[in-house]
């Protein structure tokens, strides 16, 4: 797979979108988490001006295509969104549902830092529904290891105030597979947050990207690091405290209490990104901006479009695609592939998808398949084993050059 510097043509695969859903991406932290993979910046309140400009320009580009289509999930993800709260979040919301048909809430990720009772106030203020917020871990000497910057008591307090102010979904990041973590650590974090009432943990073994901090630290890291083995023990730990409090799998990494709408990222299969580094899926072209925020908004002053590279998708990548994400959902309905590929899932995948029923990986009972706890983890770590590596070469590379002629995947 090759991704190229090309602009796709985007008028006609826009215009053919019966609907979609819309990413945003604000590229700013207080501070950087040497584990972190995510395109981001430190904050600085000028650059964060300036992107509500760049942004500005970015909606109202798109919105000469899309203004009728319906808009039917939205999530704003970063970086940490809140970092502004206080400095344009809400103008480019309002941009945004001025400019597109948004039939949809909003799903935005946050900070514990970013939590006090005034901020949440200001968050509800902006119509968020659905909030999450990176935990991270609730032992005081990992929070250390990871350099979050708080404390396990200061951790609690934002997810209890999250939860007073009436979302319909708070979600917390958890991750596991730290290095020297026991399984009663794991355990005692799922319980605790259990007991706090999140309504959704979503729980992420730790990757190592090699062009993070901890990730070129990796031999000293990985000394204390957990296996695949390891892993699986503490996930299923996990699947123990949250299927014993009544919830349910949602997707590979998240258990969402019942009653609860998931907090997910974007829920319809085409999207649209908007900020720097956001990629776009338009059915058969997958494509990148740029992920510098400067060269974002230098391109969008010059009146051209911030995208870096793009990949043409041939139907049997689009196919391939499609089974990747739901695997991650953890079930899929024969009907929807059908629906947009116009195929029988079976005569394309049925000869991958039986020997995995046959061993118990999954269950296929003709019209919808679900993973079973064992496949939701085995299969995602052969996902991971591909992804990562990818994730980690397109990743690494946009964020040291602008605008890289190509990447070879
Ligand atoms: C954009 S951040 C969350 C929001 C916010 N910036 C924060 O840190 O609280 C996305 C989430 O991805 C997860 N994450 C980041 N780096 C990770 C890694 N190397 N391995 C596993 N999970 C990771 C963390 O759980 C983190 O909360
Ligand atoms: S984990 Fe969150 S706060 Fe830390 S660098 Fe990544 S996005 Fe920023």
């Amino acid at each position: 797979m090759v991704l190229e510097r090309r602009v796709p043509s985007l008028e006609d695969r826009l215009g053919s979108l019966e609907e979609l859903g819309l990413y945003l991406h604000i590229p700013f932290c207080r501070q950087i988490c040497p584990y972190c993979p995510y395109n981001k910046e430190l904050y600085d309140p000028d650059l964060a001006s300036k992107y509500v400009e760049a942004v500005s320009r970015e909606i109202d580009f798109y919105a000469r295509f899309l203004g009728d289509k319906p808009v039917t999930s939205f999530y704003v993800g970063g970086g940490t969104p809140t970092t502004m709260l206080y400095s344009g979040l809400g103008e480019i919301l309002e941009r945004i549902f001025g400019a597109f048909d948004m039939r949809c809430e909003i799903h935005m990720e946050s900070h514990p830092n970013d939590l006090s009772r005034q901020n949440l106030e200001a968050i509800k203020g902006l119509g968020v529904q659905h909030l999450s917020m990176g935990v991270e871990a609730l032992q005081d000497s990992h929070l250390r290891t990871l350099q979050r910057p708080y404390t396990v008591q200061e951790a609690k307090g934002a997810v209890e105030r999250a939860i007073g102010a009436g979302f319909k979904c708070v979600n917390a990041d958890l991750i596991f597979g730290l290095p020297n973590q026991t399984l009663t650590e794991v355990e005692q974090a799922g319980r605790e947050l259990v007991e706090l009432g999140v309504d959704q943990v979503a729980a992420y073994p730790l990757f190592t990207f090699p062009y993070t901090k901890m990730g070129r630290e990796i031999p000293s890291v990985a000394n204390g690091n957990s296996g695949v083995w390891q892993r699986r023990k503490m996930l299923q730990v996990l699947e123990e405290v949250f299927y014993g409090a009544g919830y349910a799998r949602t997707s590979v990494w998240a258990f969402t209490r019942p009653e609860v709408p998931k907090y997910c990222s974007v829920t319809v299969p085409l999207y649209l990104g908007l900020g720097a580094s956001a990629g776009s899926y338009l059915r058969d072209v997958f494509y990148l901006n740029t992920f510098k925020v400067s060269e974002y908004i230098n391109s969008l002053e010059q009146g051209r479009v911030p995208i870096a590279l793009s990949l043409e998708l041939s139907e049997r990548m689009q196919m391939a695609g499609w089974l990747y994400w739901r695997i991650y959902e953890t079930r899929f309905s024969k009907a929807d592939f059908h629906r947009r590929f116009g195929r029988e899932l079976d005569s394309v995948f049925g000869k991958y998808l039986r020997p995995l029923s046959w061993a118990g990986l999954l269950h296929d009972d003709g019209e919808e398949v679900v993973l079973s706890d064992e496949g939701t983890y085995w299969l995602h770590v052969l996902e991971d084993l591909f992804s990562i590596d990818y994730v980690g070469r397109l990743w690494g590379l946009s964020q040291r050059e602008p605008w890289p002629e190509r990447v070879v995947l």
